[in-house]
């Protein structure tokens, strides 16, 4: 089967050739197990040439040093051919245009970059769609990089090919000069695109061997755009144009803040955030001096309001502001017990009153810097009261939102294998890669929050402890359903009974079910309840039928089963048969591939052996 695929791919390729053009992939290139390469055939005049992409900014990638460092591309350049300054912000969803060397590798022309994996939930499929936004594949990445899938750790180097082309010796007739790659945006067509670049859509028909003028396109792929000369600045280049409603042009200074930064942040972790923000000090450095003098030209301020966040060094409240904030701590504005919702110089925050001294809690989080930890923004002390003050957590308590929502799309497994991510994440941050590393002691679904994009984060530190103080304690407290039995039988704390408790977090989000299920009969703790269940007899359909009615579906039990048997795991009695949060993390992304893949729209059988 084999060699028949490679006589096609090189049929294919003369074929090409012969055409003078290269064709469009259509969503083949989504697919990350098609064995097909991916990048256009080497077939230009030059095997070597300048060739340009178009990048939309994004957190973090939003600043010229920092898209030049992800596409390895020349600042100078870009500042140059986007019309900039050399540390320019852009606003989000603009399109900035990315100078790159394109040549041959092989029979196919590729740009070359390197991407460090700054965060644990990467996945080639994340790095190709996510990051570079369909400029790369995960199938050329796949190739070029000899990790597994599932080995992605944070620090790994990737080679990173860039599609891109030469044009052809007919295309160079024809007065081409560049190619262009575009990543189609939803509701982009040929027509809009050829107006937007000023270039006919016939060059762009023959240009991507596309059989007519209104061919079907797929976001996130690529198409090439012919130009006669080096693109220019894209905002001012092209009267004609109307940008697509979605992208939108705040004032620059607003586009600096805190709280709009904050809302993207979810493409890549914080952990990404800081390695870039990092980058910025050094230029910032350099460069302060030189900016200082011409201060009228670059907001230097807001580059240091991104600096500062780094640190995230809690700010001191005062009394009055929080008053003022939560309305007087109305009940209005009271979201939950001691919690209320507070609005601080426009932003909405979470303001929590406690008992006792906070100091601990308040020590710990400043050092604490995860997407999938709760941030603390700042504390306040007022008469022997404390208080505490989180970023706001829009979708409440994942108890809460699996207890409410009642529509099985809004729960869908999408959703839930991503939030089981992110608490694994977080842990396995907080085990491993925090100094001293910490032990939460008190995990479970109420203390686990969903921002308005449905990521979780871990909150309520005070039970939290660091690893290398634990030991034995003879004060066991906790939440019932959630702790090992070592704990509860010896009080020994180790890091091994956040991972018990993570596993009833995970039937929960299998199951639908409270960690303790209260029946007439009495109350059962669901880890028992679902070790019966699986260890009995056709356990398979005892399962699904255990499942809540709200949560529900025909093919279930795919996911459901495995995520069942992984929980299983983590509730084993001796804590060192546990598996790691590493270890975890792992086998989740595992799964989640999985849930991708058969939830995946679309998909063209013809792939691009169409050519033949
Ligand atoms: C590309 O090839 C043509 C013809 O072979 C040559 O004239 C031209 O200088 C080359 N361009 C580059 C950038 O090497
Ligand atoms: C690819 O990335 C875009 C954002 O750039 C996202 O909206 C889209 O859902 C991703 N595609 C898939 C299949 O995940
Ligand atoms: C568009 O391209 C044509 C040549 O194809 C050129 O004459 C015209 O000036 C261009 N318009 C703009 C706004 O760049």
């Amino acid at each position: 089967m084999n060699w028949l695929l490679n006589i096609l791919c090189i049929l294919n390729f003369l074929i090409s050739c012969t055409k003078a053009q290269q064709e469009y992939s259509a969503n083949s290139v989504l697919n990350c197990n098609n064995k097909y390469e991916t990048n256009y055939s080497c077939n230009g005049r030059n095997s070597t040439c300048q060739a340009f992409l178009i990048f939309r900014a994004r957190n973090p990638y939003n600043s010229v040093p920092g898209i030049a460092a992800l596409m390895s591309s020349n600042i100078s350049e870009i500042a140059r051919i986007n019309n900039v300054t050399r540390l320019t912000f852009f606003t989000p969803e603009r399109e900035v245009i990315i100078p790159v060397s394109c040549s041959c590798s092989g029979l196919y022309y590729q740009a070359k970059t390197m991407y460090y994996i700054p965060a644990p939930i990467e996945t080639y499929f994340m790095i190709a769609n996510g990051t570079y936004q369909g400029l790369s594949t995960c199938n050329a990445l796949q190739r070029q990089n000899i990790y597994d899938e599932f080995n992605l750790r944070p620090g790994l180097e990737l080679q990173v090919p860039l599609r891109c082309a030469c044009p052809t010796a007919k295309q160079a007739a024809k007065g081409s000069k560049y190619l262009m790659t575009y990543s189609i945006d939803v509701g982009d067509d040929i027509l809009k695109i050829s107006k937007r670049f000023n270039v006919s859509v016939k060059h762009i028909v023959e240009a991507n061997g596309f059989l007519n003028e209104n061919p079907l396109l797929f976001p996130f792929t690529t198409i090439l755009i012919p130009l006669p000369s080096e693109p220019s600045n894209l905002d001012t280049g092209n009267e004609n144009y109307t940008k697509p409603v979605k992208s939108f042009s705040p004032p620059p200074a607003a586009n600096f803040s805190r709280g709009k930064s904050k809302r993207n942040l979810y493409i890549v972790s914080g952990v990404a955030t800081g390695f870039f923000l990092l980058l910025l000090v050094v230029f910032w450095v350099i460069l302060l001096v030189f900016f200082k003098k011409r201060a009228s030209e670059v907001p230097c301020e807001d580059i240091l309001v991104e600096i500062a966040n780094i640190d995230h060094v809690p700010k001191v409240f005062k009394f009055k502001e929080l008053k003022h904030a939560t309305l007087n701590f109305g009940s209005k504005n009271q979201i939950k017990g001691s919690v209320y919702r507070g609005v601080l110089k426009g932003e909405i925050l979470a303001v929590k009153k406690a008992i006792t001294d906070i100091s601990k809690e308040v020590n710990m989080l400043h050092k604490i810097n995860h997407f999938n930890v709760i941030k603390l923004c700042g504390y306040c002390e007022h008469k022997g009261s404390f208080f505490l003050v989180f970023e706001y957590m829009k979708n409440g308590s994942l108890r809460e939102w699996l207890t409410k929502t009642k529509s099985r799309d809004t729960i869908s497994w999408k959703k839930r294998i991503q939030i089981a991510l992110d608490v694994a994440n977080g842990l396995h941050y907080l085990h491993c890669f925090t100094n001293p590393g910490y032990i939460h002691k008190n995990i479970n679904s109420r203390n686990i929050l969903l921002d308005s994009n449905f990521r979780a984060k871990i909150a309520n530190f005070s039970l939290a402890k660091e690893t290398d103080t634990s030991g034995t304690t003879r004060k066991v407290v906790g939440t019932t359903g959630y702790m090992a039995p070592e704990y509860l039988e010896t009080g020994s704390v180790t890091s091994k009974m956040d991972i018990y408790a993570f596993g009833v977090v995970l039937l929960e989000l299998v199951t639908g079910k409270d960690a303790v299920i209260v029946e007439e009969g009495g109350e059962t703790l669901l880890s028992v309840a679902v070790a019966a269940v699986m260890e009995g007899e056709n356990a398979e359909t005892v399962l699904d039928g255990f499942i809540e009615a709200h949560m529900r579906e025909d093919d279930d039990l795919e996911i459901a089963f495995p995520v069942a048997s992984l929980s299983l795991r983590c509730l084993t009695r001796e804590p060192s048969n546990r598996p790691s949060m590493e270890e975890m993390v792992s086998c989740l992304l595992k799964i989640q591939v999985n849930v991708h893949k058969t939830e995946q729209p679309v998909r063209i059988e013809t792939m691009d052996i169409g050519g033949v």
